[in-house]
Formats: structure tokens, sequence, C-alpha cells
């Protein structure tokens, strides 16, 4: 069954949003197969988002990413990769729809209280940096 990557970032642990985040996982069929509260270091923040090192906003994502506790997750099910991606929402906040976790919780574009990976390749790549 398909695995993704799923963290919730440091805004999310701070403003007490796991359960609701939990919940909706669960809610929705899928399985938490893993899971791990974490202080993450630079070096696996810049590793993980390494695809957008060259962007203006790099810095203040590692900056973001390294304010406080991530929960680093593994959700299976069919088609969790794109399934949980809708259900993340939007990057944009003024796009991000109502009933999605960043259109219900979220309005800034950096502190936006989740990721998903966003490819099955993306999804091994996190996985194996995350849990292994
Ligand atoms: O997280 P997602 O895959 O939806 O978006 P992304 O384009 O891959 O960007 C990764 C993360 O970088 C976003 O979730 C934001 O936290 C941050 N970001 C930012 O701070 N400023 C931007 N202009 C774009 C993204
Ligand atoms: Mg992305």
């Amino acid at each position: 069954m398909e695995k993704t990557f799923i963290m919730i970032k440091p805004d999310g642990v701070e403003r007490r949003l796991m359960g609701e985040i939990i919940s909706r996982i669960e809610k929705k069929g899928f399985k938490i197969t893993r899971a791990k509260l974490v202080k993450v270091s630079k070096e696996l923040a810049e590793e993980h988002y390494i695809e957008h090192r060259e962007k203006p906003f790099f810095g203040e994502l590692i900056d973001y990413i390294l304010e406080g506790e991530v929960m680093a997750m593994e959700v299976e099910g069919d088609f969790s990769i794109e399934i949980m991606r809708l259900m993340i929402g939007h990057r944009d906040p003024k796009v991000a729809l109502p009933g999605t976790i960043r259109g219900d919780f979220a309005h800034s574009l950096t502190k936006n209280i989740i990721h998903g990976s966003d490819s099955i390749e993306s999804a091994e790549r996190e996985l194996k940096l995350w849990f292994d």
C-alpha cells in the first residue's frame, strides 16, 4: 500500500494542532504506521528541503523548521500521497480552500502547519531520510 511522509511543522505543534491533524488523517481511513516528535537539526532540515536551496525563501524556511519540534509521520493508504496533498491544501493562503488543513488553520505563506510528499519519488526519499 502507498506510503507518504507527513510532517506537522513547528507552528502546528506549538498551536496544539497535532490532535486535529492526526484525527483528520485517521478519519479519512489512513493508517499512521510510524511517528516521532523531533527537534530537527539544520542538516536534516536543509536536506529535506534541498529542492528549494536556491530559492529566495530558503533561509526563512529553514529558520522556521528549526523553531521548535515537528511531528514526523509515515501515513499509509491507497493513493495516500495525492489524497494527503488534497487534504493539506494549497501553499498559497489565498488559494487554500476551507476544509483543507492549510485553508482552515493557516494564513501565512511560510508558516503553513504541515508538509506532505508530492510524488512517489519524494515520499520514498523523505521516509528514508526521516526514519532510516
Ligand atoms: O509545502 P508545499 O509542497 O505545498 O510547497 P513548496 O512550494 O514545496 O514550498 C515548501 C515550503 O516552503 C512551503 O510549504 C512553505 O513553508 C515554504 N515557502 C515559503 O516560505 N515561501 C514561499 N514563497 C514558498 C514556500
Ligand atoms: Mg513541496
